[in-house]
């Protein structure tokens, strides 16, 4: 049986119409394309990295507050920007310390967990990516695909799958799929910004 049938459920089928969106989206169909060239894995990860400077600030008071809110549970959040900042360094990308960016910054704990929703279970797309990324461009985890590889080697997604079973209560599900969607649908604005830049 699946880790967490509830919550994770509703976020997975009110997010399918965002997610099939994502996948189609053409920087998204370029990564996992055996043409895929270094140069535009180069700027998906100046893409990624772009993102999460600015996500992450936004999101750390809140993933805060929703591990003291359930303090057993053993998920916490893991930075993608230290992989991030390693991959650019090894790919010699330029630092972009100022890049504009489309993020949804939460403004409640609860739509803070939909975020996370979409940040842990790209986890699952990624193991895949990782793998195509090997194959393609012969990059791992040593050479300037940390980001995509850390998902092969360990995610957080069934520790993260238990915290949502134990959250919350059925009349917060509204705002953690709020944070959900909008989390898609801005990261998918986001790449098409950077996507213009090919
Ligand atoms: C080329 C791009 C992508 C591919 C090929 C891909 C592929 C996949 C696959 C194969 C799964 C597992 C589906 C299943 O269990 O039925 C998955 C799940 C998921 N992906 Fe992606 N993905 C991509 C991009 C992304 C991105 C960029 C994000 C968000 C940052 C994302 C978020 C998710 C989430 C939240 C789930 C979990 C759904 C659930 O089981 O509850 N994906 N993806």
């Amino acid at each position: 049986m699946s880790p967490c049938p509830s919550l994770r459920q509703a976020l997975r089928a009110a997010t399918r119409a965002e997610h099939e969106a994502l996948e189609a989206q053409p920087l998204m169909r370029r990564l996992v394309s055996p043409e895929l060239t270094l140069a535009e894995y180069s700027l998906i990860v100046r893409a990624q990295r772009a993102y999460y400077r600015l996500l992450e600030p936004a999101l750390w008071p809140f993933e805060r507050q929703l591990r003291d809110r359930l303090p057993d549970a053993g998920y916490r959040y893991q930075s993608r920007l230290p992989a991030l900042e390693r991959d650019s360094r090894q790919l010699a990308l330029p630092a972009d310390e100022s890049e504009p960016g489309w993020v949804f910054r939460p403004t409640s704990a609860e739509q803070a967990l939909g975020v996370l929703y979409v940040l842990e279970g790209a986890s699952q797309g990624g193991r895949l990516i990782a793998r195509r990324l090997e194959q393609v461009l012969a990059l791992d985890g040593e050479n300037g695909a940390r980001f995509f590889s850390s998902y092969a080697e360990h995610s957080n997604w069934t520790l993260f799958c238990r915290w949502l079973e134990e959250l919350p209560s059925e009349e917060l599900w509204g705002e953690a799929i709020t944070g959900a969607q909008k989390t898609f649908t801005t990261l998918h604005i986001h790449f098409d910004h950077w996507q213009r830049r090919v």
